[in-house]
């Protein structure tokens, strides 16, 4: 890695390889600590740059390379907290004394990233975007061809991380600690959703993107991060695909992306926490078996019940149990139109919205053969579905297999 810190540009004519912050003025020191008042970039409106100007008493940091070597202890692989698609998530300390998480892009995602002036803009913006239950974007920093986004650190890791992987750390996430996640990633989802300007689809829900503070507080990763991406990338990258158990149908098959393809992310999301078992299972007779379709046979037998973790060995209120696994299945069923957006989801979930009656339809899974990868023509378009046999038309050219 080099050592230059992000330049000042003036210059009009830009290339992919030699591209300026055109109307951007920065200042700051190239040593690795430096005072937040002369190194706070704010970008306005027009996505300008300048020293210390600030939008809505936002801050937002350009670091330079420096700050985050020095922070990380030139990035020791003893400071690697996470490893995922977009690279390697470092811890650092900043010298203001702040635990940050450097996430320090892959070169292939780099491949597809917008050009700095972009990016920068695009990551002040979503430095904006602040709720409790969302991680907060701290900086970026640009560094010749490298990028590096600065995260607030989050102690307890993700849910991920924390949660899953064991009988011994379920035991940890007791039947309240366990309906406060939800419902903080509900609250997250519904500001990103329903409040945050610019309204963002978070793309990626899942259980590493679900970080956990010193309190266990749950806390929205990655959201708007999408944005970085030149627009004629794939709909879903490999780094999206890696996880497709969360994706909806009707997102992984056409790209079709609405805010209900969050929402069924959070309902496979939900289902995973409360039950503690993976998203996908792998028997060698039956192949590979979905929780959500187990769930929903569950419910049909009434024993929804027995779904919930057995290491919560029955204590938890049942009532309250059954009503989550229930959003659950309602955030997941195969037309998105029938699923609750997720303000409904979160008054389901507290019952300020009464679901007792209500019906629930059949869950649907996206076909991993036929997802849409890269940017590359489209693929055979299915997914399946369970309880029919029919084959029916999506849009377009996609269509759908319907199995029992
Ligand atoms: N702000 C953070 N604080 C603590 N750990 C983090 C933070 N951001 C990411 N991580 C850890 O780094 C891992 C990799 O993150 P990321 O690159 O976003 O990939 P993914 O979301 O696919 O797991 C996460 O799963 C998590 O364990
Ligand atoms: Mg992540």
């Amino acid at each position: 890695m080099g050592n230059s810190p992000v330049k000042t540009h003036t210059s009009e004519n830009q290339t992919d390889q030699n591209r300026n912050y055109n109307n951007m003025k920065f200042k700051f020191s190239c040593s690795s600590c430096f005072s937040s008042a002369s190194n706070t970039l704010a970008v306005n409106r027009s996505t300008q740059v300048c020293a210390g100007d600030q939008l809505g008493g936002e801050k937002f940091r350009v670091f330079s390379y420096n700050e985050l070597q020095a922070a990380s202890q030139g990035f020791h692989p003893s400071n690697k907290i996470g490893e995922g698609g977009f690279g390697s998530v470092y811890k650092g300390r900043l010298c203001d004394g702040m635990w940050v998480a450097i996430k320090v892009l892959a070169i292939d995602e780099l491949e597809s990233m917008r050009g700095e002036r972009e990016f920068v803009s695009e990551l002040s913006a979503l430095a904006n975007i602040k709720h409790e239950n969302l991680v907060e974007l701290k900086g970026c920093c640009v560094n010749g061809g490298e990028r590096f986004l600065v995260y607030d650190y989050m102690e307890n890791n993700s849910l991920a991380h924390t949660f899953l992987g064991g009988d011994q750390n379920r035991v940890k996430f007791g039947w309240a600690r366990r309906r406060d996640v939800l419902l903080g990633v509900a609250r997250g989802l519904t500001y990103l959703h329903e409040e945050a300007e610019p309204r963002i689809i978070h793309r990626d829900i899942k259980a590493s993107n679900i970080l956990l503070d010193h309190d266990f507080s749950p806390k929205v990763a990655d959201f708007g991060l999408s944005k970085l991406f030149r627009d004629n990338t794939s709909h879903i990258s490999t780094r999206v695909a890696g996880t497709m158990g969360y994706l909806a149908p009707e997102y992984a098959v056409s790209g079709h992306l609405t805010r209900k393809s969050d929402v069924y992310s959070f309902g496979v999301l939900l289902i995973e926490i409360v039950s503690g078992l993976k998203i996908v299972d792998f028997d060698v007779e039956l192949g590979e078996r979905y929780l959500i379709y187990k769930a929903f046979d569950m419910y049909r037998a009434n024993t929804l019940v027995e779904l919930v973790d057995p290491v919560l060995n029955r204590d938890f209120p049942e009532e309250e149990a059954v009503r989550f696994l229930k959003v659950g299945l309602l955030c997941v069923q195969d037309v998105s139109k029938k699923r609750p957006k997720m303000s409904k989801a979160l008054k389901m979930l507290t019952d300020e919205i009464d679901i007792t009656n209500q019906e629930i339809s059949q869950p649907c899974v996206a076909d991993p053969m036929d997802i849409k990868i890269s940017g590359h023509q489209h693929s055979t378009l299915s997914f399946f579905s369970r309880g029919s046999t029919s084959v029916s038309t999506l849009s377009g050219n996609s269509s759908y297999h319907k199995r029992e």
